[in-house]
């Protein structure tokens, strides 16, 4: 089929390449003339394990364009995916969705022939109906279709996701809808990953009803985490301990600084308001959304505690800046509110990672930014686990305590024992393991 895709973000990146990988023809448009110009060399505008390779692969089979003229794109397609950014609005924490309309408006205006536009983008409730609205307006005699097709992905492992999904939601309103949609996902039918057919309104809601149970798995057990540290438990146990009952599961239990991303933080809030808009308030939606702000600014103070609050002059060595491994994003990091938090606190910081210094450098001030661990801990007082890169979990512990010039190693992702780190002769602290 022939498949058009509106945004070149993470999703609709991530997205066009993987159906034009099981044999769709897609075209991904993009007003950003900079990025088309890129992905038509290759250049990929984020970090994400795979797909350049496969970006370059289906580029060269014939399967897969990059342009900025949309109507060129819409030309004899059957559906059009719109994958635009929705971010938190300033004002009010609800979604701000005036990329989608302005999507929905340019489709219209563009379209060739009949289309079924398909929201990618994560849309509060009900968004569905308004873009029907809008389009219906733009071009009165058009015939198409709105569909709700939300993505699960996660940043980091996203080709995976795509390619080998839990499952995929459609939220459609008619049966040639949902033929296009059957068509669009056969060859993953065909593979066996389950399809649910809802209806759009129920679609629309089940992404944020994922993203904010997955939030809530969080906070709680980093509450459960900071309760661990005052009575002598230890979180790891407890995480095992609940997560061998398949009713909770293994997965999502881990202990941290909070979460961070482009999507937890935004779509707790956005479904925050939208309840309270219904006048059905998610109260404990509402408790994780301040919980989560509260650790990562809180992560600062148990440094410091390390620190025995001699924090002013010192020199902290940030291990990890990224919200998670495997990316490039800074969207809500942790790392930024623990920084910002020492810095307060009179705090010099250096910080290495992987992946994620270039965008860092439009968060922070004031950091010096390492090429390497060991030019990073060269003199530090303190070096913490921010990110859990697979680089952290074989720290040179030897090299690191020779140029450190005190012994304070914080972990924020627990990825060690206390007894290996005291060996190698480093005062450990983790998270949710007793003080
Ligand atoms: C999340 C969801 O997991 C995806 O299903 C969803 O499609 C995506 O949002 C989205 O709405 O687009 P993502 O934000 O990429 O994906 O990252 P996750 O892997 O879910 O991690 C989110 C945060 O939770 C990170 O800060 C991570 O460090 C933290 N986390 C995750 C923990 O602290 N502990 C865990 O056990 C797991």
């Amino acid at each position: 089929m022939k498949i058009a895709i509106i945004g070149v973000g993470y999703v609709g990146l991530v997205s066009g390449v993987c159906l034009s990988e099981v044999g769709h023809h897609v075209t991904c448009v993009d007003l950003n003339t900079q990025k088309i110009d890129k992905l038509n060399q290759n250049i990929m505008p984020i970090y994400e394990p795979r797909l350049s390779d496969m970006v370059a692969a289906n580029r060269a089979s014939g399967r897969l364009h990059f342009t900025t003229d949309l109507a060129a794109a819409l030309n004899k397609t059957d559906a059009a995916f719109v994958a635009v950014g929705t971010p938190s609005r300033e004002s009010d924490g609800h979604a701000d969705l005036s990329q989608v309309y302005a999507a929905a408006e340019s489709i219209a205006e563009q379209a060739a022939k009949p289309l079924v536009i398909i929201n990618k983008s994560t849309v509060p409730v009900g968004t569905g109906d308004e873009v029907e609205s809008i389009v219906k307006e733009a071009r009165p005699e058009l015939h198409f279709d709105i569909v709700s097709n939300p993505e699960f992905l996660r940043e980091g492992a996203a080709i995976k996701d795509f390619m080998t999904p839990d499952r995929i939601v459609i939220g459609v309103e008619s049966d040639y809808a949902k033929a296009i949609m059957a068509e669009i996902y056969a060859p993953f039918a065909q593979e066996g990953y389950p399809i649910l057919y809802v209806n759009r309104r129920t679609s629309e809601l089940t992404k944020y009803a994922a993203n904010s149970y997955l939030a809530l798995k969080l906070a709680y057990i980093n509450e459960v985490a900071d309760l661990c540290e005052v009575v002598g438990a230890d979180i790891k146990g407890v995480s095992k301990g609940i997560g061998l009952d398949s009713r909770i599961g293994e997965k999502f239990v881990n202990a941290g600084p909070g979460y961070g991303g482009s999507c937890f933080p935004k779509d707790t809030l956005a479904l925050v308001r939208t309840a309270q808009d219904h006048e059905r308030p998610l109260r404990l939606i509402e408790m994780i959304v301040s919980s989560n702000g509260y650790r990562k600014r809180a992560m600062s103070r148990k440094i410091a505690h390390m620190c025995e609050n001699q924090i002013k002059g010192k020199k902290i060595a940030i291990l990890g800046l990224t919200f998670k491994p495997n990316t490039d994003d800074m969207r809500e990091a942790p790392s930024i509110s623990i920084i910002q938090g020492l810095q307060d606190m009179g705090a010099k910081i250096s910080a290495y990672d992987p992946q994620g210094i270039e965008n860092a450098k439009s968060y922070l001030k004031n950091v010096t930014y390492c090429k390497s661990i060991l030019a990073c801990v060269e003199n530090a007082d303190v070096a913490v686990i921010v990110t859990e890169w697979d680089e952290f979990r074989e720290l040179p512990f030897a090299e690191m305590r020779a140029k450190m010039r005190s012994s304070v190693l914080v972990d924020l992702r627990n990825l060690y024992e206390g007894k290996t780190l005291n060996a190698h002769g480093f005062d450990y602290q983790c998270v949710g393991r007793p003080l």
